[in-house]
């Protein structure tokens, strides 16, 4: 089993999706080991994000991802990191494929509906950055 870090990202929350996605996480065989809401400040995106602080979408990406609130998970399967990368789509909704969810629930290449972590040090760091221990028990 591995684990994995996930958001349902703003215009995904404001949308009433979360539901939905979060359906669609349990009938793809994922267990949800932590989940809660958080109304991100630009300060906590900025650190979650802080890989991509060079990149000239950084601002519009925290500005983002701190308008408004969002959910964070960690999520278990075989193979999870993957799984997720391939049940959320690509990055750009436009180019994802059928099926997935950023197909299905995102807008833009940033507002995309999820958010996952796309290594094993990144899932760790993602996790560590919202979870305690105790609340991944
Ligand atoms: P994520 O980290 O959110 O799961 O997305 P990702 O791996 O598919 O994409 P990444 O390259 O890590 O980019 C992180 C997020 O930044 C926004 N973005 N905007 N305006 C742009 O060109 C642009 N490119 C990326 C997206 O919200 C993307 O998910
Ligand atoms: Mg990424």
């Amino acid at each position: 089993m591995e684990r994995t870090f996930a958001i349902i990202k703003p215009d995904a929350f404001a949308a009433g999706n979360a539901g939905k996605i979060i359906a669609r996480i349990y009938s793809e065989g994922f267990k949800i080991v932590g989940i809660k809401k958080l109304y991100l400040s630009k300060i906590e995106a900025e650190g979650f994000y802080a890989v991509h602080r060079e990149r000239p979408f950084f601002g519009e990406l925290t500005d983002f991802m701190s308008s408004g609130p969002c959910i964070v998970m960690v999520l278990e399967a075989g193979n999870a990191i993957k799984k997720w990368r391939d049940l959320m789509g690509a990055t750009n909704p436009a180019g994802a494929a059928e099926g997935t969810l950023r197909r299905q629930f995102g807008s833009s290449v940033g507002e995309n509906a999820t958010h996952g972590s796309d290594a094993p040090e990144t899932a760790a760091f993602e996790m560590g950055y919202f979870f305690s221990g105790l609340e991944l028990l």
